[in-house]
This record gives C-alpha cells, structure tokens and sequence, in this order.
C-alpha cells in the first residue's frame, strides 16, 4: 500500500503547496469513512491488534488513541482495559469519529470516549494516560514531531507510547501503487520515498523523530503482514476504503478502465491458491516517557 493516500509529511513544518493539510485529509477520511475497512480484507485490524499487544495495555489503564479511523485500535484497547479503565479516541474527520463511537456503542463498551480533535492540537490533561497509540496516523500530520512532543505531555511517568507506519512493500504492491504515480501531485506522493529527508523511510528515521518528543528506551519491531484479496475486484473496493482514494480520484476518469486492467495483470501474478497475497511491512514504534 503506497503510504498512501496523504498529504505528505516531511517530518518538518507545513509546506506552502499544503496550505491547510489537516483540513484536507479531514476532508478524505470523511469521504472515505462509510466505506474504511468495510471490503472484508484484514488489514487494520491485525495491525491494530498486534499494537495493542507490542504496548502492552492492562486492566484498569487509560489509553489514548490518537487517529482512531473507525475504531481499530480504539476497541482492542478497550478490551483490554476493562470497564476499569478507559480509552479516549481523537480523530479530525467526524465520520471517523462518528463510526467509531457507534461501534463502541455497539460493543457495549462505556468506558470508550470519542472526540473530534486535531491531533496537532490535543487539548487534553497532561499527564492523564498510561498509554498512547497511533496506527498509521503520523505521516498525515503536518509536523510529526511537534504532534508528537505534545502527546507525550499527556502521558504520566513511565507511560508508553506505541505508533505503526509502513515499511516496505513486496515488489508487485510497489508496482500497483507505481501506475498512479503519472497523476499524483507531489502532496499525495508516498511518504516513504517521496522525499529524499523523510523520517518514514527507515527505522531510524522514524525513531528519531520519536525520540526528539523526549521519550526513551525507543524501539522498532518491524513485521510483515501477508493481505489477501480474493481478486482485483476486492482490491479496488479495498483501496477505495483507504486514504488511496485520494490517488484514485486524481486519475482522469477515462484512465481508470486502463489504470485498473494493469493493476489486475500485475495482482493476478501474486496469486497463490483462492487469493492474491500481498506482502506489506508494518513498523511498531514503541517508547517510554
Ligand atoms: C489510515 S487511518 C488509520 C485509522 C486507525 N488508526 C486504524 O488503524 O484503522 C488515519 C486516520 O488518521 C486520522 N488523522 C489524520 N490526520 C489527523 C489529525 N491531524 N488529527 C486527528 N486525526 C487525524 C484520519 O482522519 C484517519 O482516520
């Protein structure tokens, strides 16, 4: 998956071509919210979980998840604290959020708060968790390491912080995610290999940006996760749930027929029995105050 689907973080200030990049990916999670993670493809959740587990959320703590999209991570946390304790769960774009206080509804989970909320701009108690989470949030974020030196205030002493970005991808995602690039405007280029000073391009680059919020004992795991689709068809209504709607809506209408026929040849290749599997590499980032 191209880290997708974004305005491109460069780890530094916002760029005069982003003149309000918050408000904008606000604008594409909201347009993508009804659909996100919907197309049966397990995707967010599993990262979401194997999150949850790396930063180690127990009975009782408050947790703070920070770009809940629809509630994965938000809703693991939650079953893990118990009622005991309590997960709040921040997202800019309101059907994100809308979604996600219906699911916990739903899941019966009372001790799940869900607020609207700029990440840049957390207007929280400091001090008041025991553990933040961020799954595939900070390389929308105008300045990561600005978000990231305010989140770590709201984290008591010894609090841990855990956060997921992409790593590589197998050879045939590459070369799916390369068919859009002719049309994407260099806001929505892949955070990764966009810019030649990217922190999302290696562990250390990543680590660094969280080390510089002044936390410690600063970790990578990195693991890849197999993604099956059972054809090109799923795919597509994949990739329409994500943030990648962004790319697929700069391609000229007349483009995509052709765009989605050499996307189908190239998946096609990686099929393996019933499903096509893709191999896509996921960076936990993990760190104590
Ligand atoms: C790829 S989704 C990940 C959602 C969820 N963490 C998951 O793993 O499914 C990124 C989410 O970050 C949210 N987001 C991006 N920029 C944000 C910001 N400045 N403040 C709060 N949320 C933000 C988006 O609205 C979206 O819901």
């Amino acid at each position: 998956m191209t880290a997708p689907l974004s305005v491109q973080s460069t780890g530094t200030a916002t760029t005069e071509q982003d003149e309000d990049p918050v408000r904008d990916v606000a604008r594409t999670f909201d347009a993508v919210a009804d659909d996100y993670d919907q197309s049966g493809v397990a995707f967010f959740a599993p990262i979401a979980r194997r999150l949850v587990g790396l930063v180690r959320v127990r009975e009782g703590e408050d947790v703070l998840d920070v770009g809940c999209g629809r509630g994965a991570v938000t809703l693991a946390a939650a079953a893990d604290t118990g009622p005991t304790g309590s997960v709040t769960a921040i997202d800019v774009s309101p059907a994100m959020a809308r979604h996600t206080r219906r699911a916990a509804e739903a899941a019966g989970l009372d001790h799940v708060r869900v607020e609207v909320t700029d990440a840049m701009r957390p207007a929280l108690p400091p001090e008041s968790f025991d553990v933040l989470t961020s799954s595939l949030v900070l390389f929308f974020l105008p300045d990561p390491a600005v978000a990231l030196s305010r989140w770590t205030r709201l984290l008591r002493p010894g609090g841990r912080l855990g956060a997921t970005t992409f790593g590589a991808q197998d050879g045939t995602w590459q070369a799916v995610d390369r068919l859009f690039h002719p049309y994407l405007p260099p806001r929505l280029l892949d955070p990764r290999t966009g810019r030649a000073d990217s922190p999302f391009a290696s562990d250390e680059g990543v680590e660094r940006l969280v080390g510089r919020a002044g936390v410690r004992d600063v970790r990578t795991v990195r693991e890849w996760l197999p993604v099956r689709f059972r054809d090109a068809e799923q795919w597509r209504s994949w990739s329409m749930g994500t943030g990648q709607r962004a790319m697929w809506g700069c391609v000229p209408q007349d483009d995509r027929p052709g765009l989605f026929e050499r996307a189908s040849a190239l998946l096609e290749g990686a099929r393996d029995g019933a499903d096509i599997v893709l191999q896509q590499e996921v960076r936990y980032t993990l760190a104590r105050v």
